[in-house]
């Protein structure tokens, strides 16, 4: 049966957490929109997967917290060093 993107996205990460050393390997970069229309982007670091949603906490007062509250568009980008994989969400 075909794979959800999730559900791929939950194996390439397994095979690459078998193999990587890196200290944070769910470090991964967060784009918003700012109010000047420009992007800007950030590490921050994935705590789990909940029905679809990447879950990726911080504080709304924030200014990614701000950005996401005004426009409701992120980005999610992983770049996985082991298995050299990227995935964008
Ligand atoms: C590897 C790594 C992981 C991070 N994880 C988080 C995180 O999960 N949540 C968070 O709010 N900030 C995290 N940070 C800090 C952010 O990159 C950022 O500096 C901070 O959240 C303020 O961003 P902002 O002013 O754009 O909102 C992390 C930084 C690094 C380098």
């Amino acid at each position: 049966m075909r794979q959800t993107p999730i559900e791929i996205f939950t194996r390439w990460f397994k095979e690459e957490l078998k193999l990587t050393k890196v200290r944070i390997p769910t470090a991964s970069c967060l784009s918003t929109v700012g109010q000047d229309n420009y992007p800007n982007a950030r590490f921050v670091s994935l705590k789990e997967i909940v029905e679809s949603n990447f879950i990726v906490t911080g504080t709304l007062t924030s200014r990614k917290g701000f950005e996401i509250n005004e426009t409701n568009k992120v980005a999610l980008t992983f770049w996985w060093t082991e298995t050299e994989r990227q995935i964008f969400c």
